[in-house]
């Protein structure tokens, strides 16, 4: 079928109240329009997540950010003309568009517009913006190819738009900005590849003064866990210097028994039995490219028979790219030696 022809069938079924699987160049989405709460429901219980982890509604407009908004100031506007369609998402005031079941009670609202042309001309012809977490279930691997969802979401039967492999690979940058009273604030949600550097250029060559905070509170970013992105066997990381084979495998089936069964009720993966076999996550160098490959790499190896997956974290993996791609491994790792 043309691509034309699967969108035409992406926005039927949205205007009928289901949800859809949606590109998007960070990783895809599990979509519902905003204006029907049945329909968002629907997000939460084919994820299976909880009702207090917030949703990101996505836009095909600056315009329509601004209606799901009750103030859009001057940051909010040169960071959305900056970096829009792109990988960040603004946390704002929110209108009455927003129902409270998409921010979780909360009195803001995470605003982004995705860089995928299919999922764009979708938002744009419904008229309407679209909740979209990621496409997976609660706690586990984002999906980054239209298979990915597929294979997540089989039993509950959810069409997916598929708009190829996803560029980036990794969630967007998720900033929370206050401007609506004294001096304006920005606070780092959850890190991505719109770098913090990237968006302190911008505001300097507005001449916007603000204050950027990188640490955030629970009551800030309720759905900031500790786990997350959990592939289907536990993921290790190591260093060089925990060696390998027998001699490695005895640390972690020691260390493996000592884990709780779930933490902030996301299961933490651990095998019944002792494990005997381990396959090596590999990643590019270039971090970026990394990126891309985490996500696709962890389902595959997780699903090809092995009993865990070891990382090797190597010292030449610093720098901003590698701690955003530090930040998703070390929350989907059921161990880090
Ligand atoms: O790249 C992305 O952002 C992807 C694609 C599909 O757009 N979406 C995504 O959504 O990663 P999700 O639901 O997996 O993560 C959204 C996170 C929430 O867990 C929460 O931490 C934060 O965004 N968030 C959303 N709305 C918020 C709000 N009003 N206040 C604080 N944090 C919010
Ligand atoms: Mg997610």
């Amino acid at each position: 079928m043309p691509d034309h022809a699967e969108i035409e069938k992406a926005i039927k079924l949205l205007r009928l109240g289901e949800v859809v699987g949606i590109p998007t160049e960070t990783v895809y989405g599990l979509a519902a329009r905003i204006d029907y709460p049945t329909a968002v429901e629907k997000i939460f219980s084919t994820k299976e997540r909880p009702f207090f982890d917030p949703l990101i509604v996505h836009v095909s407009s600056v315009e329509q950010a601004k209606s799901l908004t009750s103030f859009w100031g001057p940051v909010a506007d040169a960071l959305a003309k900056a970096f829009w369609p792109g990988p960040l998402t603004l946390v704002l005031p929110k209108s009455d568009l927003v129902n409270s079941m998409i921010t979780s009670g909360l009195e803001s609202v995470g605003i982004r517009m995705p860089k995928h042309s299919m999922t764009l001309e979708v938002i744009e012809s419904l008229g309407v913006p679209l909740a979209a977490p990621s496409a997976n279930k609660f706690g586990r691997t984002s999906p980054t190819s239209a298979e990915h969802v597929w294979q997540e979401f089989k039993n509950e039967n959810v069409f997916v738009l598929d708009g190829g492999p996803c560029d980036i690979g990794i969630e967007s940058t998720v900033l929370l900005v206050k401007e609506n009273q004294n001096e304006p604030q920005i606070s780092v949600l959850r890190r991505g590849h719109v770098l913090i550097s990237d968006i302190e250029i911008v505001l300097r060559n507005a001449d916007l003064k603000v204050e950027v905070l990188e640490a955030v509170s629970k009551k800030e970013s309720p759905g900031h866990m500790k786990h997350h992105y959990m592939p289907a066997v536990p993921l290790i990381i190591a260093k060089k210097e925990h060696g390998n084979g027998a001699e490695l495998l005895k640390i972690v089936n020691q260390r493996l028994q000592e884990l709780p069964d779930s933490i902030e009720g996301v299961k933490i993966i651990k095998p019944e039995h002792g494990i005997e076999s381990y396959q090596i996550l590999n990643l590019s160098e270039d971090p970026v490219i990394a990126s891309r490959e985490l996500y696709s790499e962890l389902r595959r190896i997780g699903e090809s028979g092995t009993e865990c997956i070891l990382f090797y974290q190597e010292s030449h993996q610093v720098g901003p790219y590698w701690e955003n791609l530090f930040d998703r491994l070390n929350k989907a790792a059921s161990l880090i030696l």
